[in-house]
């Protein structure tokens, strides 16, 4: 097959590419050796997840030397400053499994940074202080709820950020937070801009959906502002392509578009494309809108 399942053009030569095809495949075919400077991807975790075809339940060992395989195949592909943004969540009865995977993932790469997303929080009035002005305490974002005497419930993932020597540079205030306390951006020089970084937890939450198969068609998706703040933390200006190779219903592809990043996805299911490609072509509608909308106003325009 030498057409993508669908192409989504961004403009200046960018697009949204998806193939129907196995990803490591697909990465030796489509992506060129050293021309992907975001890898950012959740593959599947070998828990059982009942996806349209993959099936999802293998010994643990052969499981490894798969992701070991997939490792591989990104290294062919990541530029030498490129970042590798690896998602894997564990189970509360399996809690090993994302540190078995980063530990198989890090036989090529160095782990950078640790990123823990967060899906779901409670924040205790007394602990967010005074300036928060909470009226109560605040109990945030959805979890699967767990029936058990012995386990909490799982309300995190972790994202692996692994590059080749440790040492990329990224641009931590792209996606940085406002100071809570104005009298400390005098004391650190990179508070100028009066934010400081936001740290390696990310609280991402689901959005809420009224009926699963119409809103969220897929079994184990990640938001899509995930893989947004992983283009965004890496540095939009150094990205010449994104690639993910198992994008699912494409909340990556949608990041792609919201940035303006040059994008190659795979997944086997053809389904799961089609939802992708129909995502980024009205996220591509909403991007363009607001950018017109916020574009300044020209003398031309302005007299028409
Ligand atoms: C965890 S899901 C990714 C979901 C995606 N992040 C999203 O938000 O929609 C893993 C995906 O990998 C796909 N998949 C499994 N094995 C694959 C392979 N060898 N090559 C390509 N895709 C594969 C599955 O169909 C599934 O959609």
């Amino acid at each position: 097959m030498d057409r993508p399942y669908a192409r989504v053009p961004l403009g200046r030569g960018r697009a949204v590419e998806l193939w129907c095809e196995e990803a490591v495949a697909g990465l030796g075919r489509r992506v060129a050796a050293g021309t992907a400077d975001v890898v950012v991807t959740s593959p599947p975790y070998n828990r059982g997840v009942p996806y349209r075809s993959y099936e999802d339940r293998r010994p643990r060992a052969q499981y490894l030397d798969w992701i070991g395989t997939v490792a591989a195949a990104v290294d062919g592909v990541l530029a030498p400053d490129g970042s590798f943004f690896l998602n894997v969540g564990g189970s509360p009865t399996d809690p090993w499994l994302p540190f078995d995977v980063a530990r198989r993932v890090g036989e090529r790469f160095v782990l950078q940074n640790v990123i823990h997303w967060v899906k779901s929080i409670a924040i205790d009035r007394a602990s967010a202080g005074r300036a928060a002005a909470l009226e109560r305490d605040l109990a945030l974002g959805h979890y699967k709820p767990l029936v058990s005497a012995r386990y909490l419930h799982g309300a995190h993932e972790y994202v692996f950020h692994f590059s080749r020597r440790g040492d990329v540079r990224l641009d931590r205030l792209a996606i940085g937070v406002p100071y809570q306390d104005p009298s400390n951006v005098r004391r650190w020089r990179t508070g100028a801009a009066g934010r400081r970084c936001r740290g390696n937890t990310w609280f991402l939450p689901y959005s809420t959906i009224r009926v699963r198969a119409r809103d969220r068609p897929h079994p184990a998706t990640f938001p899509p502002e995930l893989p947004e703040w992983c283009l965004r933390l890496h540095g939009l200006s150094r990205i010449r392509r994104a690639v993910d190779p198992f994008v699912g219903i494409g909340a990556s592809a949608v990041a792609a578009v919201r940035c303006d990043v040059d994008f190659v996805g795979f997944d086997l299911d053809p389904e799961y494309l089609r939802v992708a490609a129909e995502r980024a072509r009205a996220e591509r509608s909403t991007t363009s809108r607001r950018r017109r909308s916020s574009a300044p106003t020209t003398r031309a325009s302005a007299s028409a």
